[in-house]
């Protein structure tokens, strides 16, 4: 949805035509000067997870995707289920496909996901196996999948989501209950002997509303950067699940990217966006376009934070609304590829001068 110029009286229409010629130009103008060349321009990487479904089947899609994004997430193909649907088989051909995109479009990529409770296959989350099997599985499967993409995916999430959604316990999951706590160690380390190179991340949610679970992430990188494990960064998920309305959090997800780069690691905004309750109005998309905004300004704010990908980009394919009651329009561009006001607030934290 283009920003809307406001029509007055008389006098007001005549200036309002001059704004929206002016505003028109200025979109014209900003229609070419897309998210990935401004973010180039200020040595970052602005991107978006991928749909497969869109990638093969919308032209639209594809075409914004490659005018607007630098680096690409997949949102699904790469995560257990879809790669490794039974034990002695992968398929590759969606996370193949991803990945030829990008290299043609000359984006970056970031791997998503190698260890997480979500979207396992039945042979891994029903199987009955040893400690020192489950050990076997799991460097069999992250040295297959990064070994892969050895040179080609430039940052991984290793493991997402290892604390409760707003504490800092560590999550039963699957990995923790079969290998123990250093079921992550392990995983970040049979990352970086099949691919040396890739920047390795441990990524995470709702830090910005539970201080608690920031300080457990920050505890647990701290450590394990300590013990010499090769982790380079924090992903932080950045789901407004609470909509917008969390006027702090900008704030305090800018300290926590402080206090991360502090401690010496990279960090990356991975999964950024923000449902809105429905219906939708103008005061909840500027909300919207303030808190995308912040965002972006809160990762420029952190010389260690060079990585922005919103989870999705188009209202027309987001995970919102099919798992987020209530809530949608969370993306930057509506679902007819038309930039909302979260976009252009995005443009303008990205213009704006260190
Ligand atoms: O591909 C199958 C299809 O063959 C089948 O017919 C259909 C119905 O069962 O399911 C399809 O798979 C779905 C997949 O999305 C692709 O659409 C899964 O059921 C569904 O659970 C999966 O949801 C994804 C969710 O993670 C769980 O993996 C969402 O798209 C994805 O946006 C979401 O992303 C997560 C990040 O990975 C981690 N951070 C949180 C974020 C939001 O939950």
């Amino acid at each position: 949805m283009r920003e809307r110029c406001k029509a007055g009286p008389i006098a007001g229409a005549i200036l309002a035509v001059a704004l929206c010629v002016h505003a028109g130009a200025a979109f014209a103008a900003s229609a070419t000067a897309p998210l990935r060349r401004l973010a180039a321009s200020r040595g970052l990487h602005i991107g978006t997870a991928v749909s497969d479904d869109a990638l093969v089947s919308d032209p639209d899609y594809r075409r914004v995707l490659r005018r607007e994004f630098n680096i690409v997430t997949p949102e699904n193909v790469m995560k257990w289920g879809p790669i490794h649907p039974e034990r002695d088989r992968y398929d590759f051909a969606a996370a193949d496909r991803l990945v030829a995109e990008a290299r043609k479009a000359h984006m970056r990529v970031r791997g998503h996901t190698l260890v997480w409770y979500m979207q396992n296959p039945a042979w891994l989350t029903g199987g009955a196996f040893t400690r020192d099997e489950a050990i076997a599985v799991l460097h069999d499967h992250i040295g297959t999948v990064v070994g892969r993409y050895r040179g080609k995916v430039a940052q991984w999430d290793v493991v997402n989501e290892a604390f409760g959604d707003l504490d800092g316990n560590p999550r039963n999951t699957i990995w923790r209950q079969r290998i123990g706590p250093d079921y992550i160690e392990m995983a970040f380390r049979f990352a970086h002997e099949a691919d040396p190179r890739a920047k390795l991340y441990y990524n995470d949610f709702l830090t910005e509303i539970s201080a608690a679970k920031f300080d457990a992430v920050l505890a647990l990188v701290t450590d394990l950067k300590a013990r010499g494990v090769p982790i380079d960064g924090v992903g932080f998920q950045t789901h407004a699940f609470y909509g917008v309305g969390c006027t702090g959090c900008v704030t305090t997800l800018a300290e926590q990217f402080a206090r991360v780069a502090a401690a010496g690691l990279d960090v990356a905004v991975t999964e950024l966006d923000a449902g809105l309750p429905q219906p939708t109005t103008p005061a909840l998309l500027q909300q919207q376009a303030d808190f995308y905004g912040g965002v972006v300004a809160a990762c420029r704010s952190v010389r260690r934070c060079r990585t922005i990908v919103s989870w999705g980009f188009t209202d027309r394919y987001s995970w919102i609304p099919a798992f987020i009651p209530g809530q949608d329009d969370a993306l930057p561009f509506d679902r007819a590829y038309q930039p909302k006001p979260a976009y252009f607030a995005i443009q303008r934290a990205l213009r704006v001068r260190r």
